[in-house]
C-alpha cells in the first residue's frame, strides 16, 4: 500500500467543475470524488487531503468535505483510521497513478459569462484578407496530393525556415517538421526525448500546458527560479548537476505568463550552461512573436546545434484555430518525431498548411497589429486594476499576452469561490511544477470585453466575501 499524500491543489484540479451541477454541495463533491476514483485517478493506499486542506482549496466548509468523505466511506471507496487520515481503498487504476497532467483543465462551464481561463487571442484581421486572396486556388492545387505528408508541405516548411533565417538562426526546409500547433510539437518531442522518471527542468512559472505534457510522460519536473532577466543560470547549472536533468524547456521571449524576455547577457550565460552540461533544450517560441521591439534572436543560434530544439506556431500572431506549428531540430530528433507523429495523427491538415504558407510572409504586419491590440488591453487592464483592485501588484510587461498579478491572497481558494459566481480565473499554482505562486493569478489580455466586466465583478465579490479572504504573505 502506498501511503503518499495527495496534494490538495492536485486533487482540486482533478475535481475542476465539480460544483457546477445542481444539488447539495456535499453530494456534488462526493459525486466528483467518486468519478475521480472510478477513473483510476488516485492510487489505492494514498491519503486524501485533510478535511481542512480540501475545504480551503475548494472554498467550502469542512463539514461539506466531511460529509462527502463519509459518503465515499459508506460506499467502500475510502477508509478512515483515527490519526491516519482518509485513505483510498478502491480505484479502477486505469490511468497511471502519478499522472499530474491536469493543469489545462479549467473550471469553466461552456456558458460561463466571465471566462478568463484561456489565453487564446482572437483571429487576426489578416486572416479574412488571406482567405479572400489566392488561398482557395492553392488549396485546389493541393487536392492533387494523393498521400499523407507527415513532415508537412514543402512550401510551408520553406516559409517557416525563411522566418528563422531572417531572425538570425540559419535554417533550411529540411530542419523543419510541421505539427498541429506548438503544444502538439512539444508533446511529440517529449515522447521522443523523455522517459518516465527522467528529470526535466522548466522555468518556474512556466506554460501550464507543458506541465501537462511532461506529466503525461511521467517526467520528474523541476522548476528553476527566474528574475526579470530570465532563468537564473547558477540555479540552472546546480539543478542540472544535482538532478541529472535530461532536458530543459524554456520560454526565453515574451514568456507566458510573466511577459519577460531574457536579456542578451542572460541568453549567453544560459547558452554557456547548456553547452557545458550538454543539456538538450526546447526553446518554445510560441509567444516569441509577441516580443517588443527587435526580435531578440533564438537560443538555438547560441547553443551547439545538436542540443537545440525550437518549437513555434501561428497561434499567437494569427489564430489558434489554424492549428499549424512546427519543430526545428536535428535530423535525428526530426526523424524520431515523424515516427511518433504518424502513430498519432498520420499527418497535419493540408488546407491549414496552405493557409499558413500564405500567412507567414505577413508576420511583420500581423505583429504590429497584435502589439497595438495587446498594448491597448494591457493599459485598459492596468487602469481597471488601479481603480477596482488597487491592492493587487504586478510588473507591467512590454510583451506577451497576459498580466501576471499578485492578488496577495490564496488564489486557489479565490478561484474556486469565483467559479461558483461564474467568474473563471486560473490561479498561479497552475503554472508551477510544485504549486508555487499561490497568491498569483493570470489575467489574459486577449479578452478586453470580459476583463472590463470581470475586474469590477471580482472587486465586488471580494468586498462581499464575508470577512474578506484571509490575507497571506506573498509567496512564490
Ligand atoms: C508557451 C506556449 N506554448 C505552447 C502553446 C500552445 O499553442 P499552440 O498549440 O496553439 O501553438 C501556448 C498557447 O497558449 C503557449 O503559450
Amino acid at each position: 500500500m502506498d501511503g503518499s499524500r495527495i496534494a490538495p491543489n492536485h486533487l482540486a484540479r482533478q475535481l475542476a467543475g465539480w460544483d457546477l451541477g445542481k444539488g447539495a454541495l456535499h453530494t456534488l463533491l462526493a459525486d466528483a470524488l467518486r468519478d475521480v476514483l472510478a477513473e483510476g485517478g488516485l492510487t489505492p493506499g494514498s491519503v486524501l487531503p485533510s478535511r481542512r486542506e480540501l475545504a480551503r482549496v475548494l472554498a467550502v466548509s469542512r463539514m461539506t468535505v466531511g460529509a462527502a468523505y463519509d459518503t465515499l466511506k459508506d460506499e467502500g471507496w475510502v477508509s478512515t483510521r483515527h490519526g491516519a487520515g482518509t485513505r483510498v481503498r478502491m480505484s479502477s487504476q486505469r490511468c497511471a497513478p502519478d499522472w499530474h497532467g491536469d493543469r489545462l483543465r479549467t473550471y469553466a462551464a461552456p456558458d460561463t459569462p466571465l471566462d478568463l481561463s484561456s489565453g487564446a487571442l482572437p483571429a487576426s484581421p489578416l486572416l479574412s484578407r488571406a482567405l479572400r486572396g489566392p488561398w482557395t486556388a492553392s488549396v485546389r492545387e493541393s487536392l492533387l496530393l494523393d498521400r499523407f505528408v507527415p513532415r508537412g508541405l514543402e512550401s510551408t516548411r520553406e516559409a517557416v525556415a525563411a522566418a528563422y533565417s531572417e531572425q538570425g538562426l540559419a535554417t533550411t526546409t529540411d530542419d523543419i517538421v510541421l505539427t498541429n500547433g506548438s503544444h502538439h510539437a512539444l508533446s511529440i518531442v517529449a515522447d521522443v526525448l523523455v522517459q518516465p522518471g527522467d528529470t526535466v527542468l522548466v522555468e518556474d512559472p512556466t506554460y501550464r500546458g507543458a506541465l501537462d505534457v511532461l506529466g503525461r510522460r511521467e517526467a520528474r519536473v523541476v522548476g528553476v527560479p527566474c528574475d526579470e532577466e530570465g532563468i537564473d543560470p547558477l540555479a540552472l547549472e546546480t539543478a542540472v548537476r544535482r538532478d541529472g536533468a535530461r532536458l530543459l524547456y524554456v520560454l526565453p521571449t515574451a514568456h507566458n505568463v510573466t511577459g519577460v524576455t531574457w536579456s542578451p547577457r542572460r541568453r549567453r550565460e544560459v547558452a554557456d550552461v547548456i553547452a557545458r552540461t550538454q543539456l538538450p533544450t526546447i526553446d518554445d517560441g510560441s509567444t516569441a512573436d509577441l516580443h517588443a521591439g527587435q526580435h531578440p534572436g533564438h537560443l538555438g543560434a547560441l547553443v551547439p546545434p545538436g542540443l537545440s530544439i525550437s518549437i513555434g506556431s501561428l497561434t499567437k500572431l494569427f489564430w489558434a484555430g489554424i492549428r499549424v506549428g512546427w519543430i526545428r531540430g536535428s535530423a535525428q530528433v526530426l526523424d524520431a518525431a515523424i515516427d511518433r507523429r504518424v502513430t498519432t495523427d498520420l499527418a497535419g491538415s493540408v488546407p491549414s498548411q496552405v493557409l499558413a504558407a500564405e500567412l507567414l510572409p505577413l508576420a511583420a504586419e500581423a505583429r504590429d497589429l497584435r502589439r497595438a491590440e495587446l498594448a491597448h488591453t494591457r493599459d485598459l487592464t492596468v487602469g481597471l486594476l488601479s481603480e477596482y483592485l488597487p491592492g493587487w501588484t504586478y510588473s507591467v510587461p512590454d510583451a506577451g499576452a497576459c498580466l501576471w498579478v499578485d492578488a496577495h491572497t490564496d488564489t486557489v481558494a479565490l478561484a474556486a469561490r469565483l467559479a461558483r459566481a461564474r467568474i473563471v480565473v486560473i490561479p498561479g499554482s497552475h503554472f508551477s511544477p510544485t504549486d508555487n505562486w499561490t497568491t498569483h493569478l493570470r489575467l489574459p489580455l486577449g479578452r478586453p470585453a470580459t476583463l472590463e466586466r470581470a475586474i469590477p465583478a471580482i472587486a465586488g465579490f471580494l468586498a462581499e466575501w464575508a470577512g474578506g479572504p484571509r490575507e497571506v504573505a506573498t509567496s512564490r
